[in-house]
């Protein structure tokens, strides 16, 4: 075995020891075949589908190998994200738990026996694509949990307590010059990347003004009160008919009792911490921009703001090339919730924008497409391209359910401009 296959196998199992503590430890058993959001299906599926996509993509897929049962690799082959909850598809009849569990066993027994094999050698991508594809619907599994009751699910042995306290800093923001940004990678230049990564692509990106912090709750709050929900000017054609259809009037992650707000947390509810960034769709995070009279920052704007230099060369991460720590950001799944804005600066990028990777996604108005020159890739041709429809819109940076390994200058992340249920934050750009 390669050095680089063994590394593979390693990172490998320890991604696979923290999805079964999910579904073993911090799922209860009652909510395995819950169905937190109706956009998405339930924890079941997914339990099966990580298993059935290493079947499908290395097994079957890079290494020609036969299946282990065509009934699961075609139940389990793919998620769902209808443009609204009315085009869900029916609920399925899912297999028992002893089945699912069954039959990850025999994946992943095939997959580590793949991992192990010469014939493996010369396939690293798809064995990196089966990899990075679980961390993401790790992060996929801690949201959803975010929806069930707290009777249906137990934190994990020390969880970190909420992180409320820090002074609420009061933004301000940074003039950026303009300047070239450096979008994706050449094909080769990193070790792994998805399709949506390549090619490389630079953009010349205008002189611009951005918040130098997140929006907060505490900024947030004006909003709320201030009526911007029923404001029907400050909202895009559709949006405010969306508000309206699902009842929305304050975000995701806020609930109101006894006349005072609080934060949902992963395992509790919390005062509403003002100095933690606020998660909200996109929807709610442009009509709040145009209440302030500013907007969200476009894909290359975030790249100019967190990698550009005042010197030129850009780096690889905001704070440096120094590989991310918790010191940089709140990423690496260690916890649910957000921390105060501005509370980790050693992360801040050459400018003194803060938290630009980490304590939330971080919405940009570019709908996502590919860069010129596009091309699906061969492990999983329908990973980006089925969302190139304008619905969608590109995320950069990191959750704090984000394993460390996602954090990279040319990941891009994408949802439906309405969905509100993913650790999402954003700032302004202000004219
Ligand atoms: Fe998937």
């Amino acid at each position: 075995m390669t050095a680089s296959h063994s590394s593979t196998l390693s990172r490998w199992r320890a991604a696979r020891a923290a999805t079964w503590c999910f579904f073993e430890e911090t799922l209860a058993p009652s909510a395995y075949e819950a169905r937190p959001i109706a956009l998405r299906h339930p924890f079941v599926f997914y339990e099966g589908h990580l298993a059935a996509f290493t079947v499908n993509t290395l097994l079957k897929g890079a290494l020609g190998r036969p299946g282990l049962d065509p009934s699961f690799e075609v139940l389990f082959e793919r998620g769902i994200d209808p443009p609204a909850e009315g085009g869900v598809a029916p609920q399925v009849r899912w297999p028992s738990r002893a089945a699912v569990t069954d039959y990850v066993r025999r994946a992943e027994a095939a997959v580590e026996e793949a991992l192990s094999s010469p014939e493996c050698e010369g396939h690293e991508d798809a064995a990196l694509t089966i990899l990075e594809h679980e961390f993401m619907h790790q992060e996929t599994l801690r949201y959803m949990l975010h929806r069930l009751p707290y009777t249906q699910k137990r934190a994990p042995a020390g969880a970190f307590a909420p992180e409320t306290g820090g002074v609420l800093a009061r933004g301000g923001c940074v003039r950026i010059p303009a300047g070239v940004a450096t979008l994706g990678a050449a094909r080769g230049e990193i070790p792994f990347g998805w399709d949506n990564e390549f090619p490389q692509t630079c953009r010349m990106v205008p002189a611009f003004t951005i918040d130098a912090l997140p929006v907060t709750n505490g900024d947030f709050l004006e909003f709320v009160e201030g009526g911007g929900y029923a404001e029907s000017s400050l909202w895009a054609p559709g949006d405010a008919e969306w508000l309206a259809s699902h009842g929305v009037a304050q975000p995701a992650f806020w609930r109101r009792e006894g006349g005072a707000w609080f934060w949902v947390g992963q395992f509790g509810l919390v005062p509403l911490p003002p100095s933690w960034p606020v998660w909200v769709s996109h929807a709610e995070a442009s009509a709040y921009a145009r209440w302030r009279g500013r907007r969200l920052p476009t894909e290359a704007e975030f790249h100019r703001a967190a990698f550009g230099t005042p010197e030129g060369p850009e780096r690889a991460f905001p704070w440096g090339d120094a590989e991310p720590s918790v010191l940089h950001g709140n990423f690496g799944a260690d916890r649910d919730d957000p921390v105060p804005v501005g509370s980790r600066p050693a992360g801040a990028s050459a400018w003194g924008v803060h938290d630009l990777v980490g304590n939330g996604w971080e919405w940009t108005s570019t709908p996502f497409a590919g860069f010129d020159g596009f091309s699906p890739m061969a492990t999983y041709p329908r990973y980006s391209a089925d969302f190139f429809d304008g619905r969608h819109f590109v995320l950069k940076g990191a959750s704090p359910a984000t394993p460390s390994p996602l954090v990279r200058r040319t990941f891009r992340n994408w949802f439906q401009g309405r969905y509100p249920y993913l650790y999402a934050k954003f700032r302004c750009v202000r004219p």
